[in-house]
């Protein structure tokens, strides 16, 4: 029997804003220190949204990007997926704005929140939509300004977090006789505790409350879950599949802390040398922060085509979550 044609990304794109924060910088913000934050996460600078850099603005960017790497018109595309947790307004959904603005008149077009695991959610959809033939070419974005929902008189939360957009455009494999394009995806969350991780205000519970506007996280209780669920679909994805971490080329992982990347890492037997990380550059930019990496490995030439490479995200909800392709 002749398998489905795979989902296969064709384009990738990034939207980084060009105002840098340092971890000294941060150090006249609260009582931090650089030598902390850099033993502790690995973060060295993030970078963020500029007055007029909004969601919207970093997601045409990557859009574009995106688009111009895939060689594709908006016009082709016939779904827009963008997943975030800081929208550009209440409604309608930043995708339909982003729609508009590149001119992308054949989409559908959605927002949804899968906090940090927005682009490994966002991946299997896609992938579904276009094997089961109904969608062509879609075009999935991650895109946040988290430094609009951090207090930055908390320590605990504001040295973490930066802005950026990241985009793919997925579009069917060119061939039944090519392996190329995703393989296989996994997603899971558990919504038990969300207060470990979570911003109260923004929604209908309690529309504006300047105490409860902001990211608030209990850091050692996400990081201990993290470690697990990361390593466990990392593994988890692999096994199902027959592969061993002697056949990955790559490694993509949520970028929220360097030392959940090396557990992971650690986890499944991989060698740090094939893990990518930027998260010295740009700190925690939840959804943006798989296909930032993607977009960059492609341009720096560490992702090249045949490659096997496993993503992985953990995040707010919980959610997590694993996607294995071949490049
Ligand atoms: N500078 C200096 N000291 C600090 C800072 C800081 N910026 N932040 C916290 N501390 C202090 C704490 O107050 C604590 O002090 P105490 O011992 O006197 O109470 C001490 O440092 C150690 O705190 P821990 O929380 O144990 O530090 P830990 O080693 O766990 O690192 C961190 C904290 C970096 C937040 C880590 O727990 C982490 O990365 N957590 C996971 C984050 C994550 O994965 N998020 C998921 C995705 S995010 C999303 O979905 C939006």
């Amino acid at each position: 029997m002749q398998r489905p044609e795979r989902a296969l990304i064709v384009g990738y794109g990034s939207a980084i804003p060009r105002k840098v924060l340092t971890n000294a910088d941060l150090e006249k913000l609260v009582d931090t220190s650089d030598e902390w934050i850099r033993t502790r996460t690995g973060i060295e600078r993030r970078h963020i949204a500029e007055d007029g850099t909004t969601t919207l603005t970093l997601a045409i960017e990557a859009a574009r990007n995106a688009l111009n790497d895939a060689g594709m018109t908006p016009e082709e595309l016939d779904m827009i997926i963008l997943g975030t947790l800081t929208p550009e307004i209440g409604f309608p959904s930043t995708a339909c704005l982003l729609q508009d603005a590149i001119g992308a008149k054949n989409a559908a077009s959605f927002d949804f929140n899968a906090a940090c695991s927005g682009f490994i959610y966002g991946l299997q959809l896609a992938d579904a939509l276009i094997k089961n033939g109904t969608h062509r070419n879609i075009l999935l974005i991650g895109a946040e300004t988290l430094s609009r929902i951090v207090n930055w008189k908390d320590r605990n939360t504001c040295v973490l977090f930066g802005d950026a957009a990241g985009a793919a455009v997925l579009s069917r494999n060119p061939g039944p006789d090519s392996d190329r394009g995703i393989i296989d995806t996994f997603t899971r969350s558990d919504g038990y505790q969300p207060e470990v991780l979570c911003r109260i205000a923004g929604g209908t519970r309690l529309v504006a409350s300047p105490e409860e506007n902001y990211i608030q996280m209990a850091g050692r209780g996400v990081f201990k879950r993290a470690v697990t669920a990361m390593g466990d679909a990392a593994e988890l994805i692999l096994e199902r599949q027959g592969y061993t971490s002697d056949d990955v080329d790559l490694l993509i992982p949520h970028q929220a802390n360097v030392r959940i990347i090396e557990a992971t890492a650690k986890r499944i037997g991989l060698p740090m040398e094939k893990v990518y990380v930027n998260i010295q550059e740009y700190g925690n930019t939840s959804s943006a922060t798989i296909p930032v990496c993607l977009a960059e490995a492609k341009r720096d030439g560490s992702l090249k085509p045949g490659q096997l490479v496993v993503m992985v995200a953990f995040g707010a909800g919980m959610t997590w979550g694993s996607a294995l392709m071949r490049v």
